[in-house]
């Protein structure tokens, strides 16, 4: 039985602009869709939670999916999604590393007229009917819990060190923004340093170790665009002789479960969910738009923010 979009998209609101694109055409796999799905890589466990969703949604369906793992380059998924048009598929899923530079192949996809389904990361286009649906969270609002949770922390005042996400990338360039918006609010609270951990362990323990040494105790917290750079980060300052979690507060974004035994091991003060269980409401897209059936030009997931003291509580029903 095929579910509706509005089902899997329960908890997510979609945003009024609707368009329709057929793709009627018959599908090379038998009867069955085929599907290319170019992944940006497996930088984080959020990242690999997505893949998961995707992959098994894919299978219940009984849908071909072709997965690509772009290992975090756009030209690898250019190339990804151009190898998706010579298969001719029935639709391209596609979560985009970087917002712009997409132009050139997605007019390629739309020549084709193969419906592109965006997952987690928006693009830059001038000509908004490149992609058919974009499903995601906001990030400048998950931005915004977070900088709000952390004036609240830290009453105003305090130095803050900020793990920017990869270079270019929607949520690296929305989470920086909505935060730096909360704490404007708070003209004690002050942003020191700020640099790319590309989203992941190992580079946000790299970056925080440089910002330990410049800044020492100097920093009163530390805001991370993913809960991997933030991992890494509280290794970091436990190797500097420092507790995390108390010397200094520890605030980042994702909700995967290490960071929710982090905030039970008391290293993590706060992390906002960004839901990446995306494969169930990306299908219902495919299948619709496949139908020839209008689809949501956007459909936001909804998030929230949860801290050490309600992590107890929730970890064991987290789900990725
Ligand atoms: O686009 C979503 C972000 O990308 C997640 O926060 C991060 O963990 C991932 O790599």
């Amino acid at each position: 039985m095929q579910r509706s979009l509005s089902s899997a998209l329960a908890t997510l609101c979609g945003i009024a602009i609707v368009i329709s694109v057929c793709s009627c055409g018959k599908s090379p796999a038998g009867g069955k869709l085929l599907v290319g799905f170019s992944q940006i890589g497996a930088e984080s466990g959020w990242r690999s939670a997505e893949t998961d969703s995707i992959r098994s949604e894919a299978e219940k369906r009984g849908v071909d999916l072709k997965f690509s793992d772009a290992q975090q380059k756009q030209e690898n998924q250019i190339k990804a999604i151009r190898s998706f048009i010579a298969q001719k598929v029935d639709a391209i899923i596609l979560a985009p590393v970087v917002e712009t530079g997409w132009e050139p192949v997605l007019m390629e996809v739309q020549r084709a007229k193969i419906p592109v389904v965006l997952v987690d990361r928006g693009i830059k286009v001038s000509d908004e009917s490149l992609y058919a649906t974009l499903i995601a969270s906001d990030f400048v609002e998950e931005g915004r819990m977070a900088g709000e949770w952390l004036v609240q922390k830290l009453g105003g005042k305090g130095n803050v060190v900020e793990l920017q996400g990869t270079t270019g990338a929607a949520p690296a360039i929305d989470r920086k923004k909505g935060f730096e918006q909360a704490i404007a609010k708070a003209p004690g609270i002050k942003i020191i340093k700020s640099q790319t951990g590309d989203f992941t362990r190992a580079k946000g323990k790299e970056v925080m170790e440089a910002f330990l040494k410049a800044e020492g105790k100097n920093i009163q917290a530390v805001y991370a665009h993913n809960d991997d750079m933030a991992l890494g980060a509280l290794q970091a300052i436990e190797e500097a002789g420092l507790k995390p979690g108390q010397d200094l507060v520890v605030v980042s974004i994702d909700g995967v479960k290490g960071a929710f035994e982090a905030m039970v091991a008391g290293k993590l003060n706060c992390t906002v969910e960004c839901n990446p269980l995306l494969g169930p409401a990306a299908f219902d897209a495919v299948e619709a738009l496949h139908a020839g059936k209008s689809v949501p030009k956007k459909s936001i997931v909804q998030d929230k923010v949860f801290d050490q003291s309600t992590a107890k509580a929730t970890i064991d029903s987290r789900k990725y």
